[in-house]
């Protein structure tokens, strides 16, 4: 398993702004898809493409396409659906599946709620959004969904990281084909299993319920 943290300014600055407890959900949902599309370009660093003939109103070239099967996109729901338009945005062609998970509040457990994806995930390669890795327990669940039906090698991009999740994450998938991009790795989780200094609950500030 690898983890990449993109350190670029433009992330930081819009994660800043994300964190500020005063911005609203409008704004709030736009920085979401707009950081979503920067981590994008980490994230699909080892798309796979094949190689095509085209010519050009000035020779034949050969240049590349994005592979079959098509990639799939998995947004967790419901704070990862903040992200899929940036992702889609870069990768019209990829499929698109849903996992609904949620964390029992107290005992912070992710149970799975829904789910629509293909039946067959045999070769596919799969990115997972969810812009929040506190505990890794949601992540886990989901790579380990995917990986048990087949999918070929799966990259996660999160907004925020904390450091006890990641680790997390890391010895469960320490011998898979997973990669975590993720914008920021935060101080720590706090005994409610939040991101520290983080930026609250996403679900609550994409969705208006704060
Ligand atoms: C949040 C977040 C992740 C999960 C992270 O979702 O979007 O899915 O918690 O926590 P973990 O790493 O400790 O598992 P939440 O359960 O709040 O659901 P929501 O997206 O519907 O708000």
């Amino acid at each position: 398993m690898r983890v990449h943290v993109a350190d670029h300014p433009l992330i930081t600055h819009k994660l800043t702004v994300l964190r500020d407890q005063d911005t609203p959900s409008p704004v709030f949902r736009s920085l979401v898809s707009e950081l979503m599309t920067l981590l994008a370009y980490e994230g699909t660093r080892n798309v796979r493409v094949e190689p095509v003939d085209i010519v050009t109103p000035v020779a034949p070239t050969t240049g590349v396409r994005i592979a079959e099967p098509r990639p799939l996109i998995v947004p967790i729901l419901r704070a990862g659906l903040g992200m899929l338009e940036g992702m889609t945005t870069l990768l019209p062609s990829a499929e698109v599946g849903f996992l609904g998970m949620a964390r029992d509040e107290e005992t912070l457990e992710p149970t799975t709620y829904a789910e629509r994806l293909p039946d067959d995930l045999t070769d596919r390669q799969c990115f997972v959004l969810d812009p929040m890795l506190a505990t890794g327990g949601s992540l886990i669940a989901a790579i380990d969904y995917l990986l048990a039906r087949g999918a070929e090698d799966v990259t996660a991009v999160c907004i925020l990281a904390a450091p006890e999740g990641l680790r997390a994450v890391e010895e469960a998938m320490a011998d898979r084909d997973v990669t975590v991009v993720v914008g920021a790795v935060d101080d720590h989780l706090n005994e409610h299993g939040f991101i520290v200094p983080g930026l609250g609950d996403a679900g609550d500030r994409l969705y208006g319920t704060v």
